[in-house]
């Protein structure tokens, strides 16, 4: 199937990551989002990024304006698929939430191709009541999108070879690797995430060691690019929790998630996005702010 343009379904932080990769590889393409300030908030974060690659020598000038100029949003999911070959959602990690779109997806794109960027979920359970399952697969796309170089593409029994082919093209324009996957709970990379991250915090509870030694060993001593609670913390606890609930429910007793994870999202420390999670950024930004006005007073005295 020959793809011009590209929908995205939710503009939270991978939608808006997936609608830049998909300008990037010349597509129209339309974020679409309840809200409109999420999708200000959107627009905002595709040209700041937009602008950082070029300033990084990664995105040619012509290709950043290019992009900016075939990028759309609208907050009305029938005028926002209208027009699509391809449709990939990105909405929250409720298995109800992506039932009901995907019905109406079914309902109003009889041709596109459907992709969730779910993260562990299975997408042969939210497509069953689909007419032409051979057009649904997964796209699993990785935080923070521009700089991220892989998507997992999920294959479910179902998936047409023709799906999986004009997924990998899409993939190649967005200047993305692949590897293709059998569905599975947790596919490849969130399986073995979530394994990781769970047993950092089987280690911390323990009092093995800080959190910051943790991270420091992964980092230093196993060149992982951020240590399990720096990614967790990116990645958002309750995200994490959700994943690992699913994963202990199809997978088994070695996904059990510990009761501190438990604790500290029942507690609101969900991550960057709260401002504390395993770390305190409320706190490092105060102790930030103190050090520029200590020297800014050392300065001026
Ligand atoms: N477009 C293209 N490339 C860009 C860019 C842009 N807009 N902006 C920056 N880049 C390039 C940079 O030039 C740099 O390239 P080189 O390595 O060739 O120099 C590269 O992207 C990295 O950029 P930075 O130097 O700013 O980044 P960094 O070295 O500080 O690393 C990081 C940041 C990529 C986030 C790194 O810390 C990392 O890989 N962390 C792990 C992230 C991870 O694991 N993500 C997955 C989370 S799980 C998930 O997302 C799945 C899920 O479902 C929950």
């Amino acid at each position: 199937m020959d793809v011009q343009t590209i929908a995205v379904i939710g503009a939270g932080t991978m939608g808006r990551g997936i609608a830049y990769a998909a300008a990037f590889g010349g597509y129209k393409t339309v974020l679409e989002d309840i809200s409109l300030r999420v999708l200000e908030q959107a627009t905002t974060w595709i040209r700041q990024s937009f602008e950082e690659g070029v300033s990084r020598g990664k995105v040619e000038a012509s290709v950043r304006d290019k992009a900016l100029s075939l990028v759309s949003t609208s907050t009305d999911i029938k005028d926002a698929i209208r027009d699509a070959e391809l449709i990939i959602e990105a909405v929250p990690e409720e298995l109800a939430m992506k039932l009901e779109l995907f019905t109406i997806l079914d309902k109003f794109a009889k041709t596109a191709i459907f992709a969730s960027n779910t993260s562990s979920l299975s997408i042969t359970e939210f497509t069953g009541a689909i007419g032409s399952r051979d057009r649904c697969i997964g796209m699993h796309f990785f935080n923070p999108v521009p700089k991220m170089k892989l998507i997992e593409l999920v294959r479910t029994p179902h998936t047409a070879e023709e799906t999986v082919a004009t997924c990998r093209e899409v993939a190649r324009r967005m200047g993305k690797e692949v590897v293709l996957v059998n569905e599975a709970p947790g596919f490849i990379t969130t399986r073995i995430n979530a394994l990781i991250g769970n047993e950092a915090f089987n280690m911390l509870e323990a009092g093995i060691a800080t959190a910051e030694d943790i991270d420091k060993a992964l980092k230093l001593g196993l060149n992982h690019p951020m240590g399990p609670f720096e990614l967790v913390d990116l990645v958002g606890l309750d995200v994490r929790l959700n994943i690992l609930e699913y994963l202990h429910s199809t997978l088994g007793e070695k996904y059990r998630p510990t009761k501190l994870l438990r604790q500290y999202v029942k507690e609101g420390r969900l991550g960057r996005k709260t401002g504390h999670g395993v770390y305190d950024y409320a706190q490092q930004k105060a102790s930030n702010h103190e050090g520029s006005e200590k020297k800014a007073t050392e300065k001026s005295g």
